[in-house]
């Protein structure tokens, strides 16, 4: 199999470049060496490399950033999956994208399924969702995974902030009323392999579509926050001795985020027989040294 891995550099796709290693040839790139925001240059690429499935885990993922930068989280979020959509599709390929719980509003109150109607409340969830739907609007075989706050311990995510929090402040205050699944990247990224090991030509055409997959179960971020203290391998070096509930409305930020996004990923474990563990077993798993 012939893979063309975009992101390699990103949490997901770090993982993506590991496990898709076993399917074949991997072809991985990252900015600058292809610049999602060039369309001529994303078509270029592909043409070039003729791939049989292309795995795209870039994004622009700064939600706060997007909301002064919309036209380059426009052109990455949402126009390049069209584009590579329409490439993959010209060349009998499967493309494999991923998409976010923050095309959700949050106001559900229960785990969003994948006919729950979306309305994002800010640049980023409807960057993410106009990719969603140009990648929908083109057919062909494709994957839709949509995930929620993904982390991974080699890049900045939440883990690696609240464990540097953690040595450096005696008590921390973190929201409580954020709700979602923490996603391991690794598990994430063997799950994608796990699909494609399976993929022949029609298991794809017949199966694809969209899905949510993201970490089993749901937390607030003062709970992760306080699973991800009970998992730090080195808690000789935490000064933190209280995790404090906060509000939302207590940190600022320009980006408003959906408060209760949790997802409901029964689809696919239908579909597919397969599932992401509960999220702390993962937590307890990313954390772990022997
Ligand atoms: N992180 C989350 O909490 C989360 C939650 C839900 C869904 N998702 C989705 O899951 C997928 C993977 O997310 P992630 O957390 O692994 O993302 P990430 O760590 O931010 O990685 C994204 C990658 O895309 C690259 N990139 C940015 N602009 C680019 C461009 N113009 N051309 C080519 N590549 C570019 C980034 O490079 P630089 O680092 O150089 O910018 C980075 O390597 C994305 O589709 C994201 O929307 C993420």
């Amino acid at each position: 199999m012939r893979i063309l891995l975009i992101g390699k550099y990103g949490q997901l796709g770090w993982e993506l470049h590991r496990t898709l290693a076993i399917l074949g040839e991997v072809i991985a790139l990252d900015y600058p060496e292809i610049n999602l925001a060039q369309a001529d240059e994303v078509r270029r690429v592909v043409r070039q490399v003729r791939p049989e499935v292309i795995a795209n885990a870039s994004a622009y993922t700064a939600v706060d950033r997007a909301e002064s930068e919309s036209e380059l989280a426009y052109a990455i979020n949402a126009r390049a999956p069209g584009i590579l959509a329409e490439e993959a599709a010209d060349l009998g390929a499967a493309l494999v994208h991923y998409s976010t719980d923050y095309v959700f509003d949050g106001s559900k109150g229960s785990p969003y399924v994948e006919t729950d109607p979306p309305n994002p409340l800010g640049v980023y969830g409807r960057s993410k969702l106009e990719g969603e739907r140009a990648v929908e609007q083109v057919g062909g075989k494709y994957l839709i995974l949509r995930t929620s706050w993904v982390y991974s311990l080699r890049r900045d995510s939440f883990v690696t902030k609240v464990l540097q929090w953690s040595r450096q402040q005696t008590s921390l205050r973190v929201v409580d009323d954020q709700v979602s699944n923490p996603t391991w990247a690794r598990m994430l990224a063997e799950v994608t392999a796990q699909l494609l090991a399976k993929a022949d030509k029609d298991w794809l055409g017949e199966r694809g579509g969209l899905y949510h997959l993201a970490g089993d179960g749901f937390t607030s971020r003062w709970g992760w926050a306080q699973a991800i203290l009970r998992h730090d391998a080195h808690k000789e070096e935490q000064v933190t001795r209280q995790v404090l509930p906060a509000s939302t409305l207590d940190f600022p930020t320009p980006a408003q985020r959906p408060l209760f996004s949790a997802l409901d990923c029964q689809k696919f474990a239908r579909t597919f027989g397969l599932g992401l563990p509960p999220w702390e077993e993962a937590l307890r798993l990313a954390m772990e040294v022997s």
